[in-house]
C-alpha cells in the first residue's frame, strides 16, 4: 500500500483542526492573547479569578459579575468524605496520578452528574476548578500521614490554595506570585491536554472525563511534567559554573533541556519573563540566589540553541518558585493542573457549543491483503 501522495503531519504539528474564540498564540513574535487580552496586561494587572471568568465567559467581568463568580468558586472547594477515602487508599501514588483518580471519582458525587447540558457543564467545571487544589493538597497532607486542612471560603483561589498547602496564611507577595503563576498557565490553545479534553467530549461524553483525561496528558514531561524536570537538573548542576557543562553533556546525549523548546513557540515563549521576575526576588529574599544565578547560566549554555527557534518555556521559570515555596517537585505539575483548569474547561464548552467528533486517520503502511492459515499448518 503506497503511502506517497497521502500528506503526514507527526504529531499534527500545525494541523489546524477547527476555530476557537478561546486565545492566540502567535509562535514567530512569541506573542499570546487570551480573548483577545495581551498576557502581559493580565499578568501584571487582573487576577487568576478575573482571568478564569474572562476564559470561560468571553469578556472582562463588570465588578458585580467577578463577585458572584467569585462567591461561587470559593462556595465550591470542598471535596466529598467518599473522594478523601479514595486519595487515602492512594496516598502512596504520583500526585498527578491521585489528582486524576480524584477528579474521575467526583463525577459520581456530582450533583449535575449525567447532565451534559452547556449550563451545566459549566456548574461541573467551576466546580472541578475549586475543587481540583482541594485534591492536591488534601493527598498531600494524608502522604504527610497529617489531616487535611479544610479549604477557607474568605481567602483568593492562590491564597486558599497555599495555606491548605502549608497549613497557615501566606504573605501577600506570596500569593500574588501563586496567583500570577496560575494566570500564566490557565489557557493555551490546542496543547496536548486541551486537545485531548476536546477529543473525549466530541464524542459527547461529559466533563469529568475530559478533564480526567486531560490530566493524564498533563502528566508527560514533554507536557505539564517539565517544571519538575527543571527543578532536577538545576539540583544535579548545584552550582552555577557547572551549568555549561551539564547543558553540554545532555545535549550529548540527544537528550532535552528541561524548560527549553516549543511546538509553537519559535521565539521566547512570553508567559516565561513574568515568573523570572518572580524567581530572582524570591531566590534573594529566601538567601538562596544560586538558584537564579543556575537558571541564568543555563539560558546563556542554551543561547546558540536561540537561532534554532529554542528558547525558554513557561516551565523554566515555575519549577524554582515552587521549590522555593517549600513545594515538593511532584507537586509541581499538580500547580500546572490548577493553573490549566479555565483553559480546559473553556476548551470543552467551546467544543460542546459546536461539536464534532475528532476522528483523524493513519496512513497504513502494513502487509498487503494476505489469505489466513488455519494454526496447524502454521
Ligand atoms: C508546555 O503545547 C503547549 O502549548 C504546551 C504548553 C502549554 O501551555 O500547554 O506551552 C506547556 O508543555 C511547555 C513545554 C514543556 N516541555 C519541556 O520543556 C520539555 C522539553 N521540551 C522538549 O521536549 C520539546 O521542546 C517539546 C516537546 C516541548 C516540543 O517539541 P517538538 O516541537 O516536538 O520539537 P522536537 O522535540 O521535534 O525538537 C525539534 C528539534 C530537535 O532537534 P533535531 O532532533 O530535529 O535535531 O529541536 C530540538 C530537538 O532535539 N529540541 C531540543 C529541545 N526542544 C527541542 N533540544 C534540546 N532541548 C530541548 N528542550
Amino acid at each position: 500500500m503506497t503511502t506517497d501522495k497521502i500528506d503526514i503531519h507527526r504529531g499534527l504539528a500545525d494541523v489546524y483542526f477547527d476555530r476557537t474564540e478561546s486565545s492566540f498564540i502567535d509562535g514567530k513574535e512569541g506573542t499570546l492573547l487570551y480573548r483577545g487580552y495581551n498576557i502581559h496586561d493580565l499578568a501584571e494587572k487582573s487576577t487568576f479569578e478575573e482571568t478564569s471568568y474572562l476564559l470561560i465567559h468571553g469578556k472582562l467581568p463588570t465588578r458585580s459579575e467577578l463577585d458572584a463568580f467569585d462567591v461561587d468558586l470559593r462556595s465550591s472547594r470542598a471535596i466529598p468524605d467518599q473522594v478523601v477515602e479514595i486519595i487515602r487508599a492512594i496516598k502512596d501514588s504520583h500526585p498527578m496520578d491521585v489528582l486524576r483518580t480524584a477528579t474521575s471519582a467526583l463525577s459520581s458525587f456530582d450533583p449535575d452528574a449525567g447532565d451534559n447540558s452547556p449550563e451545566a457543564t459549566l456548574r461541573k467545571g467551576l466546580r472541578l476548578t475549586s475543587q481540583v487544589p482541594t485534591i492536591v493538597t488534601t493527598h498531600y497532607a494524608i502522604r504527610d500521614g497529617r489531616e487535611p486542612v479544610a479549604p477557607r471560603n474568605d481567602l483568593s483561589h492562590a491564597a486558599n490554595f497555599l495555606y491548605m498547602f502549608k497549613g497557615e496564611e501566606c504573605d501577600e507577595d506570596t500569593n500574588q506570585l501563586m496567583d500570577k503563576d496560575f494566570i500564566l498557565h490557565a489557557e493555551h490553545g490546542s496543547n496536548a491536554s486541551s486537545f485531548t479534553a476536546r477529543v473525549v467530549v466530541g464524542t459527547n461524553a461529559d466533563i469529568h472525563g475530559a478533564i480526567t483525561a486531560g490530566i493524564a496528558a498533563l502528566s508527560g514531561p514533554s507536557h505539564g511534567g517539565a517544571a519538575e524536570g527543571v527543578m532536577k537538573m538545576a539540583l544535579e548542576i548545584g552550582e552555577p559554573e557547572n551549568a555549561a557543562q551539564y547543558v553540554k553533556d545532555v545535549l550529548a546525549r540527544r537528550d532535552r533541556v528541561m524548560g527549553f523548546g516549543h511546538r509553537v513557540y519559535r521565539a521566547e515563549d512570553p508567559r516565561a519573563r513574568h515568573l523570572k521576575a518572580g524567581v530572582k526576588r524570591l531566590s534573594e529574599e529566601m538567601g538562596q540566589p544560586k538558584w537564579y544565578a543556575i537558571l541564568e547560566a543555563v539560558i546563556e549554555a542554551m543561547k546558540p540553541y536561540a537561532r534554532r527557534g529554542i528558547h525558554v518555556n513557561v516551565d523554566f521559570f515555575a519549577g524554582v518558585i515552587y521549590y522555593l515555596n517549600g513545594i515538593p517537585e511532584d507537586l509541581f505539575v499538580p500547580i500546572f493542573a490548577i493553573g490549566r483548569m479555565p483553559g480546559w474547561v473553556l476548551q470543552v464548552l467551546e467544543q460542546q457549543e459546536n461539536n464534532i467528533l475528532l476522528r483523524p486517520r493513519l496512513a497504513y503502511v502494513g502487509p498487503e491483503e494476505q489469505a489466513y492459515v488455519p494454526i496447524a499448518d502454521r
